[in-house]
């Protein structure tokens, strides 16, 4: 079998110096000089870059037995995770998508609209009274508000969750590009604000957790129903360490990608004025998807698009480039919701913003619903204009991130 060509970095750590400096960049140059299969080194680690959607589609769905998420980034998640939704852990992994799959179901939020109202109301009367808002900001903190009072029916400061999340986020992706990380060895080398982070995020959601089983009251949200699923499966139950575990991943899952989607489509939304609100969510994860990368680890050796994949080594799927593949999509850098007013694009898998087979988003409905009503009352009532000076700019990690604030005019419409 053949070998996969790829870019050879430097002696000891391959690649990983131009991967840091510039990920997407990196991996969009290799993908342009070497085509659908190329192969990276990043110090120890062999990885193969996949962006052919025959591929992806093989790695993720057909063949996806062969492929597991004992991966580098994985382990660095479980820090703050646990063994959850995101673990490597196969058994485990299955056991809460059971019980959790359940409670996201597309029905599950038929009722959030006057929960988003209620937050989208005085947000849009404040955005108009003030004229100029940072769209980024204002999108984390409208989706981080929804997400406790659709979890947990809390009324909590929402900056009291935000603050340690951005933390862990943050943390964890330094982790996963760093060559070397010494919390492996053991947790108690994490940075002191990654612990002091972990330990805000365990008081509240601890506290939200038990206070909730001591009352009788079990109001429509999806703490209740973990909490069902829990108390009703006799030996399948949830403790508390795994209902932590659980809320933390959807916390750390659902925030920033949600709120980044919502801050693309804004910050297009006058080149994509009058589109219908799920063609422009569709467009701006399209061109901006919150996970611009998978990885998986290989079981055993495969073969990939007539390319040696040996086992033990990783696989990298990035939804950014496969989104941008022009094989795929007629001019794929421009911004146009109306790509998607015939349907979902064809081939299905050149277009993965929630991802494919069995780890498919678990929270793609809830983010949907979020998405789509937030637009559409927000462009009903405002015309959202950039203030001049400003270029859109991604800023790759956890999450794709717009790179830090971006200011927009507000007017009445
Ligand atoms: C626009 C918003 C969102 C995007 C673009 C997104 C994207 C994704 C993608 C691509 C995956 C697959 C990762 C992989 O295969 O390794 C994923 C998995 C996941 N997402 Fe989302 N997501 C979003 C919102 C949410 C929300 C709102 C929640 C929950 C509240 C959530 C919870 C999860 C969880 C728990 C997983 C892991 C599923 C598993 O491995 O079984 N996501 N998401």
């Amino acid at each position: 079998m053949t070998r996969a060509a790829g870019p050879k970095g430097s002696f000891i750590w391959g690649s990983l110096p131009a991967f840091k400096a510039d990920p997407i960049g990196f991996l969009a140059d290799a993908a342009q000089d070497h085509g659908d299969v190329v192969r990276l080194r990043f110090g120890p680690i062999t990885a193969h870059l996949i962006n052919h959607p025959a591929y992806v589609e093989q790695i993720l769905s057909r063949n996806a037995a062969n492929y597991d998420k004992a991966t580098r980034s994985a382990k660095r998640i479980a820090a703050t995770t646990g063994d959850s939704l995101l673990s490597a852990d196969q058994d485990k992994w299955q056991r809460h998508r059971r019980l959790i799959q359940p409670a996201f179901q597309p029905r599950s939020f038929d009722g959030i609209g006057p929960v988003l109202d209620g937050l989208i109301t005085p947000m849009l009367a404040r955005w108009l009274r003030d004229t100029e808002i940072d769209i980024v900001d204002e999108m984390m903190q409208l989706v981080i508000a929804a997400a406790v009072r659709i979890l947990f029916s809390s009324d909590i400061d929402p900056q009291r969750i935000n603050a340690p999340l951005e933390i862990l986020l943050a943390d964890t992706w330094r982790r996963i590009e760093a060559p070397l990380d010494a919390s492996l060895i053991s947790s108690r080398l994490h940075r002191p604000a990654f612990k002091q982070a972990v330990a805000e995020i365990d008081d509240i959601v601890l506290d939200l957790i038990k206070s909730r089983r001591a009352s009788r009251d079990r109001p429509d949200d999806v703490l209740s129903r973990l909490l069902a699923a829990h108390e009703g499966e006799g030996a399948q139950q949830l403790s508390d360490a795994e209902l932590r575990d659980a809320a933390v991943t959807l916390l750390l899952a659902g925030h920033e990608t949600t709120a980044n989607a919502l801050s693309w489509a804004f910050i297009h939304a006058t080149s994509g004025h009058g589109a219908n609100p799920a063609h422009l969510f569709a467009e701006a994860i399209r061109l901006y998807p919150s996970i611009w990368i998978i990885e998986r680890r290989v079981i055993r050796d495969d073969e990939v698009g007539g390319y040696h994949i040996p086992r033990g080594s990783s696989v990298l799927i990035s939804p950014y480039l496969l989104h941008r593949h022009p094989d795929f999509w007629p001019d794929p850098e421009t911004f146009d919701p109306t790509r998607f007013a015939q349907g979902t694009p064809r081939p299905r898998e050149a277009y993965l913003p929630f991802g494919l087979g069995q780890h498919r988003c678990v929270g793609l409905h809830l983010a949907a619903k979020i998405a789509h009503h937030a637009i559409e009352r927000v462009l009903a009532q405002v015309r959202l204009q950039p203030l001049p000076g400003q270029a859109p700019k991604p800023a790759p990690g956890m999450t794709l991130r717009h790179n830090g604030p971006f200011r927009m005019r507000c007017q009445r419409r």
